[in-house]
């Protein structure tokens, strides 16, 4: 008969033998390739000797194609909770040792489960995803477990933060739930996301494309703009994402944590006053005014590569996490078009979902004219910006810095779509359209077509005319900004704003 001792042996020895994944041959593959294995990545991401592992011993139970024979230790996925900063997150971590890191039916019931935990705890959930996509051999329970993971991702959202990591090559079902939350990490040449792969496009269509161009981390980030942040190694990728949480709040009924930065919150800066160009026309770039404005100069933006027309980014403003939106006149001149409003859009409603007040740096010529943009559907994705800054009730800050024209002005979050606060620069032309277009139509007929332009400039590409009616509440010395949104954002503080109870509203998508 077993002691004790030979149990608690035998229980160390499964555990061990799980602990290995794939085993030595597979792992140092794995290593190879230039990436760490699931529990590696687990060990980095959390806290120290803060993970909890659950379901270990699970097994999957197919028996197709002789898969009954096949020890899987721990199913190909590493599952649990520790801390992130002191905080409770969950994660999941596939392991690619492991059948490719391939979902069967009891592999997603583990990534269920801390699903299921994370929305009770009100958590954020983090998913490495690195696998070969749904497990063949299991037929439709894979597609089942994929189903479950598809579902819990879209009733989780807007309620706890959920990330996404692609570490590998991540084909078919492996890029849909990723697809379904709030943000993607990628690491620049070791991981892929691709519907089908270089392979069947090739026998499909006789396209030939490489992985990486078809689905690596800068495609992803740059051009498909399905991805929101690159890194450059495994170990940064994972720092990033500790960095993000530090943001964020654990769940849609908290706040975020208030950060101490140790930055003067009266502390102005000159170089405002320098940095718009005398001639309206040339341009500048908007991070170095995001820069002189948030908590020690220091913002993390999401989709830097992508619609680089338009910034978004996570900052502190005395502390307070903010999520800004800021028209870039260095790229396009800050136009919005398709893609433009497709980027602001969701980064506003992961915002508004999480309680985290939105600033809105507005430096816009207009929507971006062209077949291109109207054929590609501009005025539905353009009402996206509409819906989703009507929609967020978190407080919201507009500071005008020049241009601010027709349905983009409005579209920037203009005092008329909810901005609690809006602040306009002495450089803010405020106007239904540009000047040059607005002579266009009301003068071309005129002799005196220049004199009249200047005439238009001088008397409505300013801030006064918007002032005079009260759709901006403070002309103000951009030096003077800091302060200022920092007063503003105190004030809103406690603003609370009901809207009208409904199932759920018909965002244009
Ligand atoms: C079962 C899989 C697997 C899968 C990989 N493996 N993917 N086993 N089901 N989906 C196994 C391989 O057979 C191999 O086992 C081991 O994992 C490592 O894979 P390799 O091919 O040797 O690795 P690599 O050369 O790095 O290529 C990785 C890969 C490739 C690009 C991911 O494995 C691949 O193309 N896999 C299939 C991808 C795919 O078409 N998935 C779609 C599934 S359908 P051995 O024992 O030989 O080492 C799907 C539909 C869901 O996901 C839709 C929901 C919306």
């Amino acid at each position: 008969m077993a002691t004790v001792q030979d149990r608690i042996d035998l229980m160390r020895s499964k555990s061990e033998h799980n602990m290995q994944g794939g085993g030595p041959n597979r792992v140092a593959k794995q290593h190879g390739k230039g990436k760490l294995t699931a529990r590696e990545r687990i060990e980095i991401l959390f806290d120290e000797g803060t993970f909890v592992e659950l379901d270990q011993f699970v097994k999957h139970r197919c028996t197709n194609f002789g898969q009954e024979k096949k020890d899987l230790p721990c199913e190909g996925v590493v599952t649990g909770y520790g801390t992130v900063n002191g905080r409770l997150v969950y994660a999941f971590a596939q392991d690619f040792t492991v059948e490719g890191g391939s979902l069967g039916e009891m592999h997603a019931k583990k990534i269920w489960k801390v699903q299921d935990m994370a929305m009770k705890m009100g958590a954020p959930i983090i998913g490495i995803n690195d696998s070969g996509g749904a497990r063949i051999q299991e037929a439709v329970d894979a597609l089942s477990g994929y189903g479950g993971i598809f579902l819990r991702n879209t009733l989780a959202s807007g309620v706890i933060p959920q990330i996404s990591v692609i570490m590998g090559p991540c084909a078919g079902g492996a890029v849909y739930s990723p697809a379904l939350t709030d943000f993607i990490y990628m690491v620049k040449n070791t991981s892929q996301m691709f519907i089908t792969g270089p392979a069947v496009i090739k026998s499909v269509t006789a396209e030939e494309v490489t992985a990486e161009q078809l689905g690596g981390a800068m495609t992803h980030n740059s051009t498909s703009g399905v991805a929101h942040f690159a890194a450059d190694t495994e170990e940064d990728c994972l720092n990033q994402i500790r960095y993000l949480l530090g943001f964020l709040p654990s769940n849609n009924m908290d706040d975020a944590p208030q950060a101490d930065t140790g930055d003067d919150p009266s502390r102005m800066d000159e170089g405002l006053n320098t940095v718009i160009p005398d001639n309206p026309n040339m341009p500048y770039n908007m991070k170095d005014v995001i820069r002189m404005l948030v908590d020690n100069g220091e913002f993390y933006e999401a989709q830097e590569h992508y619609a680089r027309n338009i910034i978004t980014c996570f900052a502190h403003f005395d502390g307070r996490s903010v999520g800004i939106i800021a028209n870039q006149p260095n790229v396009m001149a800050g136009c919005l078009d398709i893609n433009a409003s497709d980027k602001s859009s969701r980064f506003i409603r992961f915002c508004d979902a999480f309680n985290i007040p939105i600033v809105n740096l507005v430096d816009v010529p207009g929507f971006l004219p062209g077949t291109d943009q109207e054929y590609g559907g501009i005025i539905r994705h353009g009402a996206k910006m509409l819906y989703a800054y009507s929609e967020a009730s978190v407080p919201k800050v507009t500071v005008i810095t020049r241009k601010a024209y027709g349905g983009s002005y409005l579209a920037m979050c203009s005092r008329d779509l909810g901005a609690d606060q809006v602040m306009a620069w002495p450089t803010s032309e405020i106007a239904v359209m540009g000047p040059a277009g607005a002579a266009n139509v009301i003068f071309r007929k005129d002799p005196d077509v220049k004199q009249k332009t200047a005439e238009y400039i001088e008397e409505f590409a300013t801030p006064y005319k918007a002032a005079e009616r009260g759709y901006v509440d403070m002309v103000i010395e951009p030096s003077e900004t800091r302060p200022r949104i920092i007063t503003a954002l105190n004030m809103l503080a406690s603003k609370r704003e009901d809207r009208p109870a409904k199932k759920h509203g018909n965002v244009p998508l």
